[in-house]
């Protein structure tokens, strides 16, 4: 099976380049780590909105709505309100039921198991909450990261098929004791390297922490994989 190249070069790249987010710690309101409510609400928000149109619209829905138990609260009117504009209004409603269920339950569950039983959070966003919120040593696995992880391998097979090889492959990450120590901040800098250097086009590979790890370069392959099954 592929080799992986070690956790640490990307995460002192994270160090150094991090987008600081409002969703993130030093970005975040007041300037501390965000809580899970918070990291929460940005993940399911970023699901299908940008990074850079999640921005305003997190602080405005924290500011009417500043904790779980405030949100589960609320009149489904007034969160459907606050959610105009982001689209996919599933996602409000499903964020409201999640809602009320943590604050009856006293909490978020703090495992991607558990997580994932909850309305609206699946597979990536289970894992996402997981590592950021809770420092468990899953890895999310979104396009971004599917597609640094197929060019790290040089993993030819295509989309969708080649994707429960691609989130194994990703997994295999929380066995380097450097990603285990710090999952939410491995998880973060992958999706930066997959926005900002290993981008679907023309990827900034000089720039990349694993310029010498990557097997789609070492092929010239990066800018072709992941390939897709014709439709
Ligand atoms: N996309 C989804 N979650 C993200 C995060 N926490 N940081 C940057 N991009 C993301």
């Amino acid at each position: 099976s592929a080799k992986l190249p070690p956790a640490a070069p990307l995460l002192a790249w994270y160090d150094r380049h991090r987008r600081v987010l409002p969703f993130r710690s030093q970005g975040g309101p007041g300037g501390g780590h965000p809580n899970p409510y918070q990291v929460w609400l940005s993940e399911v928000m970023l699901q299908q909105t940008t990074v850079a149109a999640v921005g305003p619209r997190f602080d405005r829905f924290l500011a009417r709505f500043p904790t779980v138990e405030a949100l589960a609260a609320a009149p489904e009117g007034d969160v459907m309100e606050e959610w105009a504009g982001l689209g996919y209004y599933a996602r409000a409603r499903n964020l409201h039921a999640c809602a009320r269920l943590v604050a009856g339950q006293g909490g978020f569950p703090r495992d991607a198991a558990g997580l994932r039983e909850l309305p609206g959070i699946g597979a990536y966003t289970a894992a996402a909450v997981a590592a950021i919120a809770f420092g468990q040593p899953v890895v999310p696995v979104d396009g971004n990261v599917e597609r640094v992880v197929a060019r790290l391998a040089a993993e030819e097979a295509p989309l969708p098929g080649a994707r429960p090889r691609l989130a194994a492959l990703a997994g295999g990450f929380m066995e380097d004791p450097a990603a285990r120590a710090r999952p939410g901040d491995f998880a973060q800098a992958l999706f930066d390297l997959g926005a900002t250097i290993c981008t679907p086009r023309a990827p900034a590979c000089a720039l990349c922490p694993w310029r010498g790890d990557c097997a789609a370069q070492q092929r010239g392959l990066q800018e072709e994989l992941p390939r897709k099954a014709p439709k």
